[in-house]
């Protein structure tokens, strides 16, 4: 998979050459390239933002960086649609479904705002180039798009087969069912006056399973009780 991500602040991005995806990196299997928007500009001061038409508080990032970017990263792109992201709070929420979906993508190119946002007609524009997508990490405003640009890569890089080496662990972890995880537990069998629940010691595989269950249910119930209701 290619990633391309176009940003004014490149070296948020560093962390990914870290851990798994460091090594996805490495291996291939993740084609990650991070791109500075002050790159696409022409003037001396090399400027990415202006005064909002209407008024207002704040900057808005200007159209032209971002059209010279996404021509540039699309006209090169292994995809015939690639799909456009914009981290926005204004967005459709960001799941685990979501991830899954990216993660058959050939081509994500991602483009972080700061300041007020982007000119509006860039996401307009975008549209006569690949699919668009506007994706809030949740209702709460971050400074930019960088952090939720790296929650995105990091949820969809480790669903690239062969990313995380053993796939089991995927399928037993929160959200992959629709429910939350169950507690895990390793040594000592007690740890100050913590026992683990016996059944975990009892090697009955059946037994095991049922528990965990139960507790993905009782957890899901008291933590997130949204989830149940979909
Ligand atoms: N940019 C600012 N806040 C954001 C959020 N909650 N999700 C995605 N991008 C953002």
């Amino acid at each position: 998979m290619r990633v391309d991500v176009v940003s004014i602040f490149p070296s948020y991005f560093d962390g990914l050459e870290l851990s798994l995806l460091g090594k996805a990196r490495a291996t291939g299997l993740l084609d990650l390239h991070i791109h500075d928007l002050r790159g696409w500009t022409g003037d001396r001061h090399r400027t990415v933002d202006d005064t909002p038409y209407g008024g207002g508080a704040g900057m808005v990032m200007k159209p032209e960086p971002w059209g010279l970017a996404l021509d540039e990263l699309t006209a090169d792109s292994p995809s015939a649609r690639p799909t456009i992201i914009f981290p926005s709070p204004a967005g459709e929420v960001f799941r685990q479904a979501t991830a899954r979906e990216f993660a058959h993508r050939d081509h994500l190119i991602i483009g972080c705002g700061r300041y007020e946002g982007i000119d509006e007609r860039v996401f307009e524009y975008a549209t006569t180039l690949g699919e668009v997508r506007l994706m809030s990490l949740g209702d709460y405003v971050l400074n930019g798009g960088e952090v939720a640009a790296m929650a995105m890569i990091e949820a969809v890089g480790r669903l690239i087969p062969g990313v995380v080496g053993n796939p089991e662990s995927l399928v037993e972890e929160s959200h992959e069912d629709g429910l939350l995880e169950y507690p895990s537990y390793t040594k000592p069998s007690s740890w100050r006056e913590r026992a683990v629940p016996d059944v975990l010691l009892s090697g009955n595989h059946a037994a095991i399973a049922a528990w965990r269950r139960e507790q993905q249910i009782v957890r899901t119930r008291d933590r997130r009780p949204d989830l149940l209701a979909d």
